[in-house]
C-alpha cells in the first residue's frame, strides 16, 4: 500500500492530525515528507503535547515508522536538527542527499525581498532556495556536514518498502502551477509533484486523500473568497494564528467548492478527509462513529461528497489524534 495525503485549499487544513491517525492506524513501515519546506507547520496534539512540525513528519507517533524526507524537499538544517531532537528520533530519520538545502543567505534574501512582501511568504527562505536550484547553482544536503548521519537514498527506501504513507505539504490552492498566482507558493504541490518530491512513480500509488477543513482559512495575501472579520471569526470558534510565523489567519466560513472540484481533479483525489466538524458543527466534539454526526454534520459530508464526487472516508471530531471517525474498511 502506497498513499499520498494531500491538502486541498490553502495549507493548514489539518494534515498532521490525518497524517498521525494514519501512522497509527495503518502501521506505515516508512512515512515521507514531501512539498517545499520548512515553510509548512503541521501539528499534532499527542498524549497531550502539542507538537508543532515543520521538516519530519507528524507521523512520528508511531515509534516503528522510519521518517524520510524527499528529494524534491528543502531542508534546513537547523530546524530539522531541533526536530530530531524534539522527537528523540535520531535513529529513525533520513534525508534524501539529492534534497535542497536553505542557506542563511536564502532567508535574508526571503525577509527582505519586496516579493515575499507583497505575496506575505513565511520568510523561511523557501522560494530563494527553490529559485537558487532552478538556476542550477545552490548546495544541496550532501554537501552540507551535519546532515552526514542522515543522508540516504529515499528512493530506493520507499519503492523497496510495502507500506508507505507520503505526507504533501502546503495546499493545492498555494500550487504555483494552479493556486493563486502569483500569490502562491514556490513549487506545485498536488499529489503527482508530491509523488516524485519523494521518488515514487504514478503507476505506485493506491489512494489519494485530500484533506480539507469544513470551513476555509488563508494566510498571507492573495484572493479570498468570502472572507470575514477577525471579530466574526473569533465568535464562530473558527479564528486560526499561522504554525510557523504566529500571523492571523483569514477565514472564509464555508468551503470553496469551485476551488476544491478542481484540487479534486488535478490530485486525482480517491479519498476525502474533512477535519474540524466539531468546529463547524457545534455537538459533534470528539465522535468516534458516524452515526453519532448531528444530522446536520452528516448532510454537509454528503455534501461535499456530491460536489466532489469523491468518498469521505475520515472525519476529524477535535485536536487529538484518537478524536476522528475512519469510515474505511
Ligand atoms: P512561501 O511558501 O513561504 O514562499 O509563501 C508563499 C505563500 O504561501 C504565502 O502566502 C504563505 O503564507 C503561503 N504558505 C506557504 N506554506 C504554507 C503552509 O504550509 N500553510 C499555509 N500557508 C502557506
Ligand atoms: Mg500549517
Amino acid at each position: 500500500m502506497k498513499n499520498i495525503l494531500v491538502g486541498g485549499q490553502f495549507g493548514d487544513e489539518g494534515k498532521g492530525k490525518i497524517i498521525s491517525h494514519l501512522a497509527l492506524a495503518d502501521d506505515p513501515e516508512v512515512i515521507a515528507r514531501g512539498g517545499v519546506g520548512p515553510n509548512a507547520g503541521h501539528e499534532v496534539h499527542y498524549k497531550g503535547k502539542r507538537y508543532p512540525m515543520r521538516m519530519l513528519s507528524c507521523g512520528f507517533v508511531n515509534e516503528n515508522a522510519r521518517l524520510l524526507i524527499g528529494a524534491g524537499v528543502y531542508v534546513n538544517p537547523e530546524v530539522f536538527l531541533k526536530e530530531i531532537e524534539l522527537i528523540n528520533g535520531k535513529e529513525r530519520c533520513g534525508i534524501d542527499f539529492r534534497a535542497g538545502l536553505i542557506t542563511p543567505e536564502h532567508i535574508e534574501e526571503d525577509s527582505k525581498s519586496s516579493l515575499s512582501k507583497k505575496i506575505g511568504t513565511t520568510k523561511t527562505g523557501c522560494g530563494p532556495a527553490v529559485a537558487d536550484r532552478t538556476r542550477r547553482t545552490a548546495a544541496r544536503v550532501m554537501d552540507c556536514p551535519e546532515l552526514k548521519p542522515y543522508m540516504t537514498d529515499v528512493v530506493e527506501e520507499v519503492n523497496k518498502a510495502k507500506n508507505v504513507l507520503v505526507e504533501g505539504s502546503q495546499g493545492f490552492m498555494l500550487s504555483l502551477l494552479y493556486g493563486t498566482y502569483p500569490f502562491v507558493t514556490s513549487k506545485d504541490v498536488s499529489a503527482s509533484t508530491i509523488a516524485a518530491d519523494v521518488g515514487i512513480g504514478p503507476t505506485k500509488i493506491d489512494d489519494v486523500i485530500m484533506v480539507i477543513k469544513s470551513y476555509t482559512t488563508r494566510v498571507g495575501e492573495g484572493p479570498f473568497d468570502g472572507e470575514i472579520k477577525e471579530e466574526e471569526a473569533k465568535s464562530k470558534d473558527m479564528q486560526e494564528y499561522g504554525t510557523v510565523t504566529g500571523r492571523p489567519r483569514r477565514t472564509s466560513p464555508d468551503l470553496h467548492y469551485d476551488e476544491l472540484r478542481l484540487a479534486a481533479n488535478v490530485n486525482g483525489a480517491t479519498q476525502i478527509a474533512i477535519t474540524k466538524i466539531d468546529i463547524r458543527f457545534p455537538g459533534n466534539a470528539g465522535v468516534k462513529k458516524y452515526d453519532e454526526l448531528t444530522n446536520e454534520a452528516k448532510a454537509f459530508i454528503e455534501k461535499v461528497e456530491k460536489e466532489l464526487d469523491v468518498p469521505v472516508t475520515l472525519i476529524g471530531t477535535g485536536p487529538d489524534a484518537e478524536e476522528i471517525i475512519d469510515k474505511r474498511t
